[in-house]
């Protein structure tokens, strides 16, 4: 007889397409223990692929993470560094992972500042998993939502000084294109964990309308179970756009 499911597994009808979290709370997380902030990130990385096994339980199409932003290079160079060395280590080890469960994988964000060889296992990891058909990862490394619609907005003025695009059509189909997140749906809802209510510059434009939950777990102890109970608070949600209730 097939086992029950886990109730607390059950995809939710009405549940988000495309979920975006904001992992935050490694430091604390660390420092409650008295060890160093990396200690947390390392947590932190080994929390990932639970939560990315779990998108399909959960009807989950899209799964977007704020993995560094433009603005953490303000961090110590020890702490910069050795989150650059997990992100390099991190990909070479999850890969052949990502590939068996299926999981398209896509960076966004800022690559050029990105070093060499941790850029070149990106390119890698985007082509190994081309052809996967299930869950789409998207990490976001050295994003940044005013970054990101700078450099947009820097091609789309190119685009126009070289007489490709003409200035009375850019309308609000025409930025997006030009985002790194173009082939993405906005997302539903951002998550954002360890108990701060803000965004911190994650995906302005296309946020607009995302619910949002912020919650006061420390992103390492952020788990699958803890995702579905916020999922399933999720379909009961009334999502208006502006308009009035049917
Ligand atoms: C989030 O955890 C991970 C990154 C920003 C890279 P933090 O490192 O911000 O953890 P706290 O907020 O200091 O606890
Ligand atoms: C946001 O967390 C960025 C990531 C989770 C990668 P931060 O810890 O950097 O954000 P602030 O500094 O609290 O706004
Ligand atoms: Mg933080």
């Amino acid at each position: 007889m097939a086992k029950p499911r886990d109730p607390a597994k059950t995809a939710p009808r009405t549940g988000p397409r495309h979920v975006a979290i904001i992992m935050d709370g490694n430091g604390r997380w660390a420092q409650k223990r008295g060890r160093p902030r990396l200690f947390g990130h390392h947590a932190g990385a080994r929390r990932v692929r639970e939560i990315v096994s779990s998108c399909p339980d959960f009807g989950v199409k899209y799964l977007t993470i704020f993995a560094f932003s433009t603005e953490n290079w303000k961090r110590t160079q020890t702490e910069v560094a050795g989150l650059m060395s997990l992100f390099r280590r991190y990909i070479m080890k999850e890969m052949q992972e990502f590939v068996k469960e299926n999981v398209r994988v896509r960076f966004i964000g800022d690559r050029p500042r990105l070093d060499a060889k941790l850029r070149g296992l990106m390119d890698e990891a985007e082509a190994m998993t081309e052809g996967c058909t299930g869950t789409n990862l998207t990490i976001a490394l050295n994003y940044g939502g005013r970054d990101e619609v700078t450099r947009a907005t820097q091609r789309l003025a190119r685009d126009v000084a070289e007489g490709r695009l003409r200035p009375e059509d850019v309308d609000e189909e025409t930025l997006p294109r030009y985002l790194d997140t173009y082939v993405l749906p906005d997302p539903d809802l951002v998550i954002r964990t360890s108990g701060e209510a803000r965004i911190s510059n994650f995906l302005l434009w296309q946020s607009a309308y995302a619910e949002y939950e912020f919650i006061d777990t420390l992103w390492p102890d952020f788990t699958a179970k803890i995702f579905g109970e916020l999922l399933s608070g999720y379909g009961a949600r009334d999502r208006r756009f502006g308009a009035v209730s049917a």
